[in-house]
């Protein structure tokens, strides 16, 4: 018998289905709940509010696990590469060699942007943050491609805006940081795969001859993977919550740069750097800067500790605390800031103020060491996030899609005046 749970309001007694997902976890359905009862559910910031049905990621914050498809985050970061994550993420299954080598080949066709794109581009002072050059080329293909505005497109012709969102993205973000040094873009390289093409378009100067590094492009083909996806955070719900009016795939993933250019989302990665170096000229006395953490009139806050879901550890914090040691050996880097960041966390561990309040070291804690270490500018760490979670806000959008689920709409409970009389403005 199907399971139900009881809710009693005003003494009349109402049953609300129980639903339960594939690994157990177990919802309560209030789809009919206002309906039936004339009674919203409260829930700032959503917290407790499930707001759809996915197969695409399972995570269990209390126990740090993370899997894409039923694959753990622990043996794709160790065994597999972006664009196969990407294909698993977006399609469903791994793909076999001849999908792979027909999925890499058909992004390869469509790496370059059209030249007015870059009229845009020049447009923006070279004072702008990246992450809004990017937002805005990313959408401006709206305007070069109007067929993706159908929300009654064939599967090939998603397909084909799926393979341009890929294909372009790191064309658009190695520009954004051109035009903020000032520099003449690069074109892709197609005899390159997509992490050293990216990374030839982000470093090589005109006149000189540019090896891409095999040491920095695994080790950012591997941070891709490690924000590939993350079920429904903040980027990622406002790309369903978008798509869900049928905007284009290119407005709704815009829509989800945006999201998560903020500081408390995959800005973050971009503020742990600036608290570590901040620490570091400080004189890098940790024990200091915990306890300005703990008191709450000091306005400091630990960034890059504690998330919204693990409430034990973030698995993917773990392989990039080892990937930023292994890195950093290989590439024969000594960064002052691993020093500081390693105490921080150790310090923290133990101590029970964060014990008690479950805040381990998250994703962006460590990953902007590693950035660093590559080269990569401070400003362009979290439009590193935002390559990495393209194919995860593709997945959710198409998802919601082959889905048919409704257009967002929350509701609210109203806090405002009452009904008043309109006074005209010469007798307030
Ligand atoms: C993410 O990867 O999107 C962040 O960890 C934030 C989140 O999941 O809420």
């Amino acid at each position: 018998m199907a399971k139900t749970a009881e809710l009693i309001i005003d003494g009349k007694s109402y049953k609300l289905p129980i639903v339960e997902g594939t690994e157990n976890e177990v919802a309560l359905d209030i789809s009919n709940l206002l309906e039936e009862t004339g009674t919203i559910t409260l829930d700032l910031g959503y917290k407790n509010t499930g707001a759809t049905k996915s197969a695409i990621t399972f995570l269990d914050g209390d126990k740090g696990i993370l899997r894409h498809r039923g694959y753990s985050i622990e043996d794709l970061a160790a065994k597999s590469s972006f664009l196969e994550v990407a294909y698993l993420l977006i399609f469903g299954e791994l793909p076999m060699k001849d999908q792979l080598d027909k999925f890499s080949n058909d992004i390869k066709l469509h790496t370059m942007v059209h030249e007015d794109i870059k009229k845009i581009l020049d447009g923006f002072p070279s004072s702008s943050h990246p992450m809004g050059v990017l937002a805005s080329m990313f959408c401006a293909q709206t305007a070069f491609y109007p067929e993706s505005l159908d929300p009654n497109r064939s599967a090939e012709g998603v397909y084909l805006s799926i393979v341009r969102s890929l294909a372009k993205m790191p064309t658009f973000a190695a520009w954004a940081y051109k035009n903020a040094m000032g520099h003449p873009v690069n074109y892709p390289d197609n005899s390159l795969n997509y992490t050293s093409r990216f990374l030839k378009m982000l470093y090589a100067l005109p006149a000189e001859q540019y090896e891409v590094d095999p040491i920095v492009a695994d080790a950012l083909d591997k941070l891709l993977i490690l924000h590939a996806d993350h079920e429904q955070n903040c980027s990622t719900s406002t790309v369903r919550i978008v798509g869900s009016s049928k905007a284009s795939i290119y407005s709704s993933i815009s829509a989800g740069i945006n999201a998560l250019w903020g500081p408390l989302h995959g800005g973050a990665n971009q503020e742990v750097i600036l608290m570590l170096e901040a620490i570091r000229k400080d004189g890098g006395d940790t024990e200091k800067w915990i306890n300005k953490a703990k008191d709450k009139n000091s306005g400091f806050r630990l960034m890059g500790f504690g998330h919204r879901v693990y409430k034990n550890f973030d698995p993917r914090a773990k392989i990039i605390k080892k990937t930023a040691d292994d890195v950093l050996n290989k590439l024969g880097v000594n960064d002052p800031v691993l020093e500081i960041a390693l105490k921080l966390e150790e310090v923290a561990l133990r101590d029970p103020y964060f014990i008690e309040r479950k805040l381990y070291p998250n994703v962006d804690f460590y990953s902007g060491i590693i950035y660093r270490a590559l080269g990569i500018p401070v400003d362009m760490f979290t439009v590193m996030f935002a390559m990495g979670r393209l194919p995860g806000w593709i997945a959710q959008w198409k998802e919601l899609r082959e889905n048919k689920e409704p257009i967002g709409r929350p509701r609210q409970i109203y806090t405002g005046q009452n009904l008043r009389p309109y006074i005209p403005i010469e007798k307030r």
